[in-house]
């Protein structure tokens, strides 16, 4: 069974000309589009890195030709492969299949894939709400968990500690919600995390946060956390995969694997242009501003 296990720190990159005009011409055309109408440098740069990300595991890892990638999105906008449909060649048994999902938020863009499982993936910053209180900011907050996360939440002493609590659950939440594609259409108060006595330290990660779905515990479903940097929680959703009565769950999941740091050269090592040279895009990207004023502003209170 493989694993992988992405992160790139997108938001320290500084994209000269040449980076930014062939990162674009490595990406499918509507996504060169979609990233080209950010108004924010920030978010064009994470977005531009996921589908990068997205492109370098299909070719490197399900062995598919860079050219031959076809990226779509189902209606709730969960990235999958449209083609090619074959990955593989005839075999029997044949290998389980590769999911894969993206996040990015903060400073981070994240890949998580997993064959023979469904997987969701989710980021997520540390940071003081922008034009709210803490207390403000929970009690706006307050359908998205349950009385029981709310009361592990705040049960930590200082605010930044019941704001990282809270960021940890959140990522939970969402890494589950992005396995099963099902965006904001789910009502969040029927899963429920519970986490470990054991603490989330750096450089190791963590798998036993159980999930109550329905008030049942869901022994299918395995979470991988981990702290990319102190501010930054990554929760790893693995459950059964969609096909999983013809490919049935392997009993026991690999053994956890922790986020590998990818630079740019990483990212385009293996790319080929798909379009040809758009100079205009480079002259847009450059006119926009990295961050809205008050994100720029925004630090972390420890
Ligand atoms: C897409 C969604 C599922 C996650 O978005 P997000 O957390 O803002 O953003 P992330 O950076 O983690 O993920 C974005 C990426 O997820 C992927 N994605 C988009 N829709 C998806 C879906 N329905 N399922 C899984 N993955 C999805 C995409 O790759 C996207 O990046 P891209 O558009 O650049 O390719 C979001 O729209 C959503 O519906 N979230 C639930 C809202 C909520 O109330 N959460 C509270 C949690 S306590």
């Amino acid at each position: 069974m493989g694993s992988v296990r992405w992160a790139v720190r997108c938001g320290s990159w500084a994209p000269t000309r040449s980076d930014w005009l062939f990162a674009a011409r490595c990406i499918q055309r509507e996504e060169k589009d979609r990233i080209g109408q950010f108004v924010f440098a920030k978010d064009a740069k994470s977005a531009m890195t996921g589908r990068l990300l997205l492109r370098k595991f299909v070719n490197e890892r399900m062995g598919i030709p860079w050219a031959e990638i076809r990226l779509e999105r189902s209606p709730r906008g969960k990235p999958y492969l449209a083609a090619p449909l074959k990955v593989s060649p005839d075999s029997d048994p044949k290998p389980p299949a590769w999911s894969f999902n993206l996040s990015h938020q903060g400073d981070y863009a994240v890949l998580a894939a997993e064959q023979g499982m469904q997987v969701g993936v989710d980021i997520m910053k540390t940071t003081m709400p922008g034009s709210s209180s803490v207390p403000e900011f929970f009690r706006i907050m307050t359908r998205q968990f349950t009385v029981y996360e709310w009361s592990v939440i705040q049960s930590g002493g200082l605010e930044h500690q019941q704001l990282a609590a809270f960021y940890r659950h959140w990522a939970l939440k969402e890494s589950f919600i992005k396995a099963i594609g099902t965006g904001l259409g789910f009502n969040l108060q029927r899963v429920e995390f519970h986490l470990p006595s054991e603490p989330l330290t750096q450089k190791h990660v963590l798998r036993q946060t159980k999930m109550h779905l329905d008030e049942e515990e869901e022994d299918d479903w395995v979470f991988e956390e981990s702290l990319l940097d102190a501010d930054h929680h990554v929760a790893v959703a693995l459950g059964p995969a969609d096909n999983a009565a013809s490919a049935p769950l392997c009993p026991t999941p690999p053994p956890p694997t922790s986020f590998t740091l990818l630079s740019f050269s990483d990212l385009i090592a293996s790319a080929s242009p798909l379009t040809e040279e758009d100079p205009a895009y480079w002259e847009s990207f450059k006119m926009k501003a990295e961050a809205p004023q008050r994100q720029q502003e925004t630090h972390t209170s420890k």
